[in-house]
């Protein structure tokens, strides 16, 4: 039997390691990833035949070859691995925009996103989280990411702070049942929640920013200094931002008003921080009344 002292020490490891995002475990033998697989972005070339006639789409999951009709007795030569496109390619967000002003439903979106092969953090996710609530409810939340409780349940802010904003809403008399769609700029979890890279962001940016577009939502509550700067596109942050009501322009002409507020993550940690988050909602909540949504 381990000494209590002994698991003490344990247990205080464990915390720490928890506090420093270290919180899945892993297996006892290391993984060599330079011998994986080559990474997603690789695209593999026929070999020897000519060169083909377009790129298929950088972020697209690529559909498997059709089995080599049977030829001559020339030897079948060994495909050619191009050189993999780097996982910060400007290219990659250029696809991903394509792939999302293809889609014309939210459905459409969801089944573009769950296929996309283009941002590194599927890699390391369990689940691609895309949404929860009603799509096409008047209040559209946009978050950072996917936490831990997130990333294993498949749905956007379903841990501890999600539960905060659940309650938040429900003081003014909403809920993700009824009124509200929840969504993140990330759709994976990035490694022990750490802050998304800008080329995560940008590349994940391209299909949130659509499904703003096609969930069309009357008014954007943007949640946490990522999601605002983010989509407002702007270096200002949410100490600033929060509270005033900006005009998001998209790309298909519509235009939609937009709040920024503190991340419920961050009341949990700066409970004196609720104060201000309240005089949000109640400005979410006027805002509702003046376009006749209440
Ligand atoms: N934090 C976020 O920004 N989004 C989630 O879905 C959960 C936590």
């Amino acid at each position: 039997m381990i000494p209590s002292v002994e698991r003490e020490d344990i247990a205080a490891l464990l915390r720490w390691y928890v506090e420093q995002g270290i919180d899945e475990t892993i297996g006892e033998e290391a993984i060599d990833r330079f011998a994986a697989p080559p990474p997603l972005a690789a695209v593999v070339l026929p070999a020897g035949g000519p060169a083909p006639a377009a790129t298929p789409a950088l972020g697209a999951t690529p559909t498997p070859a059709s089995p080599a009709a049977p030829t001559s007795r020339r030897p079948t030569p060994a495909p050619v691995v191009r050189a993999p496109v780097p996982i910060e390619s400007p290219q990659l967000v250029e696809d991903a925009r394509a792939l999302a002003r293809g889609c014309d439903t939210v459905e459409a979106l969801e089944a573009a996103v769950r296929a996309f092969e283009g941002c590194a953090l599927k890699r390391t996710a369990k689940n691609t989280v895309f949404a929860d609530g009603v799509a096409g409810a008047p209040v559209m939340i946009v978050g950072e990411a996917p936490g831990g409780d997130e990333d294993r349940l498949g749905k956007p802010f379903v841990g501890v702070s999600g539960q905060l904003m659940d309650r938040m809403f429900a003081a003014i008399g909403m809920s993700r049942e009824r009124d509200l769609y929840i969504t993140n700029i990330l759709f994976w979890r990035p490694p022990g929640n750490r802050t998304p890279t800008l080329a995560e962001q940008a590349i994940c940016l391209a299909f949130t920013r659509r499904h703003i577009e096609l969930a069309r939502p009357k008014v954007l509550v943007l949640a946490g200094g990522t999601a605002a700067k983010s989509v407002l596109d702007t270096t200002e942050g949410i100490m600033r931002l929060r509270g005033k009501w900006a005009t998001l322009a998209l790309d298909d002409g519509t235009t939609v008003p937009a709040l920024p507020t503190f991340h419920p993550a961050y009341l949990l940690r700066t409970p004196a921080s609720k104060r201000q988050s309240w005089s949000d909602l109640l400005s979410l909540d006027r805002k509702l009344r003046e376009l006749g949504l209440r």
